[in-house]
């Protein structure tokens, strides 16, 4: 922390107010405004465009730059050459693991794939046309029910089991959330494949014959994980942390983000994409569209793209659009209607006017629907598949926060209603 100061002088009021900067290794320096309350004052900054609500080590992100760092690796890099699970120990632990720590971590994930049966009964009460994203939010709180020897938080031991718990379980309760809606058999997770593998073995094997898996997809999709594991403080994330803040357990804190993820906005932005691309339907309506995304008075907007953070390209969707062309490439689809719909809205809309003064790039959600819908996942699953890969970064900041110092986030308001007044008897009204 440095010893720096900024001084805000306030019309009318004697003296100055001084409030300590803290420079960080890399990004802005922050002015902590903690010491305003106690001059009656609170900051005001709806969206939290400006607020920097923790200190972490796990990710950085340079929106002008167009860098995303895990632990100081560039995303390019473990995209290329990580793999999702090497990933998550690395946001967990800080370090990319050697070969005997990969393998007991990937081995202890094994070990945690399989749910409860009691869970499987729980799917039998949603009706079968649920949104999946509706019944993860249900099923992942709920395993707080059945892990009451991990709910300590306060012990490091109960939230590394937890850890392992959810990273392990969340594959099996997404597929069976796919299997519910299409009245199709639970599988059981094959611990003989890899986690991607897997993933694809309990969404698209049946029980009465032998699962083959591609590949091919399963490289596509362990990227796909790999590229939604973390991304800093977004909505979700920082959901994760206020939970977390007051000492709820991790199922009910993952919970609240997968609920935060939902939003169109945010994580259930790959789902609108694929429907944006099918309701535009070819390249000839894309000015329309554009047009319509322009329109102050339209509340469409184009989905997939701009970002809070990103001013620039979104790092996350030139490997996406990258992974796309290869795994279309690989699966022999010469040319997919959507992805051609896709790439020519980017390149209109990156030489527009509107976009171009509103810094509004593709983000990670702009293809990613592309390469899942490749590899055969349906429309309603891609937020779930989102919320698959990036249950790794809300537990690693669950924890960085729990294992830490902390207080329960508590933030304040700008009060703009009425004054005291007295009450009205109905006679009264
Ligand atoms: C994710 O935070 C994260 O890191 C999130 C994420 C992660 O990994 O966790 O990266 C994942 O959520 C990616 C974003 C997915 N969402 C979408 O693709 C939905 C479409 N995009 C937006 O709605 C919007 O761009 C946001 C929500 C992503 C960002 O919103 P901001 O930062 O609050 O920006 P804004 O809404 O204030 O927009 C700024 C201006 C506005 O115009 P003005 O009011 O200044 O005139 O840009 C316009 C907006 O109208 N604008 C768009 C637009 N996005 C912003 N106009 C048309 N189409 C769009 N997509």
């Amino acid at each position: 922390m440095s010893d720096t100061k900024a001084t805000l002088t306030i019309d009318g009021r004697e003296g100055a107010i001084e409030l300590p900067i803290y420079s960080g290794s890399l990004g802005p320096d922050v002015v902590d405004v903690g010491g305003l309350t106690g001059q009656g004052m609170f900051t005001y900054d709806p969206g939290f465009v400006s607020t920097a609500a923790c200190e972490s080590q796990i990710t950085y992100i340079d929106g002008g730059k167009g860098i995303l760092l895990h632990r100081g690796y560039p995303i390019d890099q473990l995209a290329e050459q990580s793999d999702y699970l090497e990933t998550c120990y690395l946001l967990l632990y800080g370090e990319l693991p050697n070969a005997a720590e990969k393998e007991r971590f990937v081995g202890t994930v094994h070990r945690h794939t399989m749910v409860n049966e009691q869970i499987r009964t729980f799917y039998n009460g949603f009706r079968r046309d649920a949104h999946p994203m509706a019944i993860m939010c249900g099923v992942v709180g709920a395993l707080s029910a059945f892990y009451h020897d991990s709910l300590d938080i306060s012990d490091e031991q109960h939230r590394q089991v937890a850890a392992f718990r959810l990273i392990a379980k969340m594959p099996t309760l997404a597929a069976m959330s796919y299997k519910f809606s299409i009245g199709a058999p639970f599988m059981y997770p094959d611990n003989s494949l890899n986690y991607a593998e897997n993933f694809l073995h309990m969404m698209f094997g049946n029980p009465c014959e032998p699962s083959q898996v591609s590949p091919v997809l399963a490289r596509a999709m362990d990227r796909i994980f790999l590229l939604h594991a973390d991304h800093e403080q977004n909505a979700s994330t920082s959901t994760v942390r206020l939970a977390g803040s007051s000492g709820a357990n991790p199922f009910a804190c993952i919970a609240a983000g997968i609920a935060a993820l939902w939003g169109p906005s945010h994580g259930g932005a790959n789902e609108a994409v694929l429907e944006m691309l099918e309701e535009i339907g070819d390249v000839s309506r894309i000015d329309e569209f554009v047009a319509r995304a322009k329109d102050k008075d339209d509340p469409f907007r184009l989905m997939g793209f701009g970002h809070r953070v990103y001013k620039n390209f979104d790092p996350r969707a030139k490997v996406m659009k990258q992974a796309a062309d290869e795994v279309l490439e690989e699966l022999g689809i010469d040319s997919d209607p959507l992805l051609e719909i896709a790439k020519r809205l980017e390149e209109i809309a990156l030489s527009d006017e509107y976009f171009i003064e509103k810094k509004l790039y593709p983000n990670v959600d702009f293809y990613s629907g592309i390469i899942l819908k490749a590899i055969g996942i349906p429309t309603s699953m891609f937020t779930v598949i989102f919320a698959v890969g990036r249950t790794v970064g809300w537990i690693a900041h669950w924890n960085e926060m729990i294992s830490g110092s902390y207080r329960i986030g508590r933030p304040r308001q700008l009060y703009t209603g009425y004054a005291q007044r007295d009450f009205v008897p109905l006679d009264k009204r």
